[in-house]
């Protein structure tokens, strides 16, 4: 092959490369951002009473890069702090701070927002296409001593372990360059059964139906697992959108002048293809609430 055929292909391989990664970008981006709604009606006793809240028991839904050591964690009282708009100038940092555990999801910060969703990290769930933007900051997410627990789902082409899962390379790299960071994958099988529990609870297929479980979901599934009692900060209710004089916020706290909240559920409940269903979602975790100890806080849920 001449030198000139080779870098025609070289460059061929560069610009689509290059296109892939911006695809892939674009597309899935967006709907990691949000927050988890979600649906009607599995029977919260079938879903739970395998799994009773086990005390320090190891989770094997949840295991170590790469150790592959399943998850050992309890909580008394977990917040799970929402990355919504919601969580500005409610001053909720301190009261947050008081529970065992606290929860955030993705890449939400906490530097320049402490007043309102307070310090701590005890874990982070994090979306597949959350984790490229976890490593753009390593050392603070994975440095030396951070004590944060990492929880990363996504869906097994990307977390395939046998090389060709993207996100699960990046993240045994990030293991190797810091050893101490506590990383951990959902399973294949965890995975499918965050899909069946939508589907019990909506009687939807999640794949049929051309959506994507939110961060929110699987949060809530290993919430409900890990913590004795669980506190939500921030997440609006399936009527939130539709209440006279709601407040319109970001939908990130930490992204102002980005589009408002309810417009990006709305744009992703209608989405044909590839939304969350957020407003679906909330449905389910109202109806969990009734039988589980969650409660709703800014906006707080009224749940008899
Ligand atoms: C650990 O990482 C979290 C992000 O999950 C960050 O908010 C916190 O500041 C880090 N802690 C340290 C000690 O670097
Ligand atoms: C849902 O949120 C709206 C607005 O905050 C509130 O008026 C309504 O009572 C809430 N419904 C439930 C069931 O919590």
């Amino acid at each position: 092959m001449t030198t000139e055929k080779k870098s025609v292909i070289l460059t061929g391989l560069v610009v689509a490369l290059s296109l892939f990664v911006v695809v892939v970008n674009y597309s899935e981006k967006p709907y990691f951002l949000l927050q988890p709604v979600l649906g009607q009606s599995f029977s919260s006793r079938w879903m739970f009473s395998r799994q009773p809240h086990k005390t320090f028991r190891p989770h094997p839904g949840y295991i170590s890069i790469p150790k592959q050591e399943p998850l050992k964690l309890h909580c008394d009282v977990c917040s799970v702090v929402s990355s919504s708009g919601q969580m500005l100038s409610r001053q909720a940092g301190r009261e947050i701070e008081r529970s065992s555990c606290v929860w955030r999801m993705n890449n939400a910060p906490t530097r320049g927002f402490e007043t309102d969703v307070g310090r701590r990290t005890d874990l982070r769930v994090v979306s597949h296409t959350s984790v490229p933007l976890l490593l753009q900051k390593p050392q603070h997410f994975f440095g030396e001593g951070n004590e944060t627990v990492y929880v990363v789902w996504g869906p097994l082409r990307n977390m395939r372990e046998d090389g060709k899962g993207i996100v699960y390379n990046m993240l045994r790299q990030a293991t190797e360059n810091y050893p101490h960071a506590r990383i951990y994958v959902t399973t294949e099988e965890r995975m499918n059964y965050c899909d069946t529990v939508f589907k019990k609870e909506t009687g939807k297929d999640r794949i049929q139906s051309g959506s994507y479980l939110s961060t929110g979901w699987f949060t809530l599934i290993l919430a409900m697992d890990m913590c004795k009692e669980i506190r939500v900060y921030g997440m609006i209710n399936d009527t939130y959108c539709k209440t006279e004089g709601y407040r319109k916020v970001p939908y990130h706290y930490y992204e102002a002048g980005s589009r408002d909240e309810c417009a990006e559920y709305l744009l992703h409940e209608s989405a044909p293809y590839g939304g969350h269903r957020f407003i679906t979602e909330k449905a389910v975790f109202a109806k969990w609430a009734k039988t589980h100890p969650i409660k709703f806080f800014y906006p707080e849920w009224q749940l008899s």
